[in-house]
């Protein structure tokens, strides 16, 4: 018999109404034993996990990696062996606001990956842009609060964002992507994505190779203007997420091609600079892309909490024939993202559908907080055992797992090459790459900056930051604040 469509209580039990609590007579005080109005309140009173400590403002939707191109040179890792389909989550985000903020406002993109591969989840939580503000982890805390807001008055502050870029001259080329037009995308459909870090590829040989992937949209890059941002952000807060969501109800699917640059293991050695260096990419006149395939988003959540909200995004999810680099931000990274979401969401966040890998666990991990998986229930409970539980594969750890084996060349790679200064290609971005347009509008938005702040040495210092990346747009930004200040 079909069950009535009762309210119940959330252990399945129908509740007598859903408007009146019970109470002594119809009138009269309300009784604690009325177990549905002490569940609802009490329910309602923790419906919030904590929102993401950084990019807590995003949106996503699910969709399908399709591999078209012979990778296995210099992979094994299952999900890139042409033809191989993937299911996939891609969560979109911005980085400084809170939860509720505008999506237009001037930031860096999140752009992060979920691969649901038959060898584990493989995840790539990259950004819109090819490079970071900071070389080491241990900045990334100070980064992050002069982005945010001041302890006293709770205001976000130019102040502080400058003082902390201009103190960090190693942030030029991220901060010139940033106040350049993709800072202000037209929405998540519209933007390209990287995974900024340099990762490690291995062959089923065991050869090693360095990659960066790259993201780019099949539905064109664009941008909007400081002016349509803003009215954006007053009138329509959640403009990308409804974009996004719209798009894939009406069939519009957007669309990305994978491609990524290789770099023969050995060359990381001599480069000309720091191949493992967060701030800089690598020209694509010494390491071409090459195609890997593509893959489109054709799922909308159906619960934002659940499958977007509680979804979580980890660097130190890799696969075989995947590797960290010696880049130290990844390293801090690698341990970041899972200690974020034992205590976002919970030590056993990994049971959630959307987070659980379609690959069968079979770890040493027992119990917890929210434990329901039973996969441990029949095998031993420690190891190593005898009683056939599961074993560590040998093949992974006769692959070496890394460079670690090697001393030499991580020392090599943190020594700094001729190239490695701090302001080289955020000035070949500027004066390369971006179009007469494009330096004309970055002024603009930079003498809107200045005009924000207010402590002399860092204004001083913001002159020099961009006088040092480019002298003639420093030179235009002060020709035209100075003109201001005599006004
Ligand atoms: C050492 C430096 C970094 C640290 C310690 C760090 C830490 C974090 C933490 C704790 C979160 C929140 C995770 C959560 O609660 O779900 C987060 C989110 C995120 N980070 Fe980082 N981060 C670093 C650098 C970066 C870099 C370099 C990128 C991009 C290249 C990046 C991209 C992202 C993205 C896209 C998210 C949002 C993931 C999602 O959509 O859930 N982060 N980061």
């Amino acid at each position: 018999m079909a069950a009535k469509n009762f309210t119940t209580t959330n252990a399945g039990a129908p509740v007598a109404s859903d408007e009146h609590s019970r109470s002594v007579g119809p009138d009269g005080p309300v009784v604690l034993h009325d177990v549905y109005l002490v569940e609802k309140l009490a329910q309602f009173n923790r419906e919030r996990v904590p929102e993401r400590v950084v990019h807590a403002k995003g949106g996503g939707a699910f969709g399908e990696l399709v591999v078209t191109e012979d990778m296995s040179k210099y992979t094994k890792a299952a999900l890139f062996q042409k033809g191989v389909r993937t299911p996939m989550l891609q969560r979109f985000s911005s980085v400084a606001g809170e939860l509720g903020s505008p999506d237009t406002w001037r930031d860096v993109r999140g752009f992060a990956l979920k691969f649901y591969t038959t060898e584990g989840n493989y995840d790539l939580v990259g950004n819109n842009t090819p490079v970071f503000f900071i070389r080491d982890g241990i900045k990334f805390p100070d980064f992050i609060r002069s982005q945010k807001r001041l302890p006293g008055s709770h205001l976000r502050d130019a102040d502080m964002q400058w003082d902390f870029w201009t103190l960090s001259p190693e942030s030029a080329h991220q901060v010139t992507y940033l106040m350049g037009d993709r800072g202000l995308p037209s929405s998540w459909r519209h933007l390209n994505g990287y995974s900024s870090h340099t990762y490690q590829w291995i062959n089923a040989a065991g050869e090693r190779v360095w990659v960066k992937y790259h993201f780019h949209n099949q539905q064109g890059e664009q941008n909007i203007s400081g002016d349509v941002a803003a009215q954006i952000a007053g009138t329509d807060a959640d403009y990308y997420l409804r974009d996004l969501y719209e798009a894939i109800e009406r069939g519009d699917f957007p669309r990305w091609k994978v491609s990524v640059q290789i770099m023969p293991y050995e060359d990381a050695k001599t480069y000309r600079f720091n191949p493992f260096d967060l701030t800089k990419i690598w020209p694509h006149a010494d390491y071409p892309l090459i195609p890997v395939g593509e893959y489109v988003l054709n799922r909308n959540p159906e619960n934002y909490f659940a499958q977007i909200e509680q979804a979580a995004f980890a660097p130190s999810n890799l696969v075989p024939g995947v590797d960290v680099s010696p880049d130290k931000m990844l390293l801090a990274r690698v341990f970041s993202y899972a200690d974020a979401h034992r205590y976002r969401i919970g030590p056993n966040y990994n049971e959630l559908p959307v987070n659980r890998p379609v690959s069968e666990v079979h770890s040493y991990a027992k119990d917890g907080p929210m434990r329901h998986g039973f996969a441990a229930h029949t095998q031993p409970v420690y190891a190593p055992n005898s009683f056939a539980g599961p074993k560590a594969d040998p093949a992974l750890a006769s692959e070496g797992r890394g460079w670690e084996t090697d001393g030499e060349f991580v020392r090599s790679a943190y020594t700094l090459r001729s190239d490695d200064d701090d302001f080289g290609q955020a000035g070949t971005l500027i004066r390369k790459v971006f179009t007469q347009e494009q330096r004309d509008r970055l002024v603009d938005t930079l003498v809107g900056q200045y005009n924000a702040l207010t402590v002399d040495a860092i204004k001083e210092r913001f002159i020099w930051y961009w006088t040092s990346i480019d002298q003639a747009t420093g030179d235009l930004i002060s020709a035209r604040v100075v003109k201001r200040a005599a006004e």
